[in-house]
């Protein structure tokens, strides 16, 4: 079995849900720290202490801007903070036009929410074109290619699929999209917290996550990047007076959107949500993404090679470039593994006829081990 770095032992009593459970289902949701804990009960303090301290929470909401900023190399006027993926990408949608460039390409695999977001513009004139995967269970480079041409507006692509695990690559995609005219989403929502992100760099257009899952937080809190050539490119109608150029004009008579990123909120932030998100994120870079990324290979590796011995099939390319920390395996009956696994105190995740493991910074080879082992008692239910 590969060998498997020391990271866990510097961190995981922070996470007491490791005191009784094997938890590996950081894809759903991460584990709650005790610095997310604290966030929380910040909150409730503030809120008590001071009445409505909106001064300091509006403070807040700029340093989820600023911390979302550089978690994807960005400046924090290109980063809107928004209660979720949904409603940031809605946002964008709204706010773009089909006049010129119909075609919105949406990969196969994306999550459901942003092929449904498209397929809603339909009624504003978008046509949306399905990218297909191929026979490995990937999206390959072809099949964009064929997509992707001159009447196409956006191509949506997620980073890595929350169904199989496989990684696209970003890079490739944004080069075809790029010299064909088209802008590129990216959904980070499986890859933010678990592996470096550079916006700048994959140079994709417009980028958005949230903080459910490697990053710590909890839900209602999400954000998205808008490349700063590209701020006047969409005058969203999906809105909100946190979008307004002046939120505390207050005034009731136009519209006129903030000249930045921010023009993509909408209402009041979602404040708990922000002392949570500001604590997990913190936390993730004080334990290293980089060495996160590293010592979940190392996870993955081993696990592989595990289910590989069991004879059972990884839907996941096995390659370290092609897969994030979500890997998948074929199942024969996903619902009746689950719960055999959650019976043995292991929280893992279906989907489709996959169960679904994600190893994160707190996770052990031990982890991986009482995983194969209990995989091994039930090894009826591995396709
Ligand atoms: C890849 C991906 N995109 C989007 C979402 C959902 O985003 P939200 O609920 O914030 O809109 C998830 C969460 O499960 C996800 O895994």
């Amino acid at each position: 079995m590969p060998e498997v770095s020391s990271l866990p032992s510097r961190i995981r009593s922070r996470f007491p849900i490791f005191e009784r459970l094997v938890y590996i289902n950081s894809c759903s949701q991460g584990a709650l720290s005790d610095s997310v804990r604290s966030a929380y009960d910040a909150y409730l303090r503030d809120w008590d202490e001071k009445g409505a301290p909106w001064d300091l929470w509006v403070e807040r909401t700029e340093s989820a801007r600023a911390t979302f900023a550089g978690l994807v190399n960005a400046d924090p006027d290109e980063i809107a903070v928004t209660t979720s993926l949904s409603a940031a990408v809605s946002s964008l949608a709204s706010g773009l036009r089909f006049a010129r460039r119909s075609k919105v390409v949406v990969s196969d695999l994306e999550f459901p929410t942003v092929g449904q977001i498209w397929h809603a513009q339909e009624s504003r004139g978008a046509r949306v074109v399905h990218v297909p995967v191929g026979p490995d269970g990937t999206v390959p480079l072809e099949h964009f290619d064929a997509a992707i041409d001159d009447d196409t507006a956006l191509v949506s692509i997620t980073h890595v699929s929350y169904r199989t695990g496989a990684m696209v690559d970003v890079e490739a995609v944004v080069e075809l999209a790029h010299q064909r005219g088209a802008l590129v989403l990216l959904d980070a929502y499986q890859t933010a917290g678990s592996m470096p992100l550079d916006a700048k760099q994959l140079d994709v257009d417009f980028l958005a996550a949230g903080t459910l899952k490697y990053l710590l937080g909890s839900a209602g809190l999400a954000f998205f990047y808008c490349r700063r050539e590209l701020f006047e490119k969409a005058r969203p109608t999906a809105t909100g007076w946190f979008a307004d150029e002046d939120i505390f004009a207050m005034d009731i008579h136009d519209y006129s959107p903030s000249p930045t990123a921010r023009r993509f909120q909408s209402g009041t932030p979602p404040v708990p949500s922000i002392y949570a998100g500001i604590a997990g994120i913190e936390l993730m870079l004080e334990i290293g993404i980089p060495e996160t990324r590293e010592h979940v290979l190392e996870l993955n590796d081993r696990l592989i090679a595990g289910v590989d011995e069991l004879g059972g099939t990884v839907v996941t390319p096995r390659e370290r470039e092609r897969h994030g920390a979500l890997i998948c395996i074929r199942s024969t009956d996903v619902n009746a593994l689950v719960a055999a696994l959650d019976e043995r105190g292991i929280v893992t995740s279906g989907r489709d006829s996959n169960l679904r493991v994600s190893a994160h910074a707190y996770n052990t080879a031990e982890d991986i081990d009482a995983l194969l082992e209990a995989l091994r008692d039930r090894r009826e239910l591995l396709a």
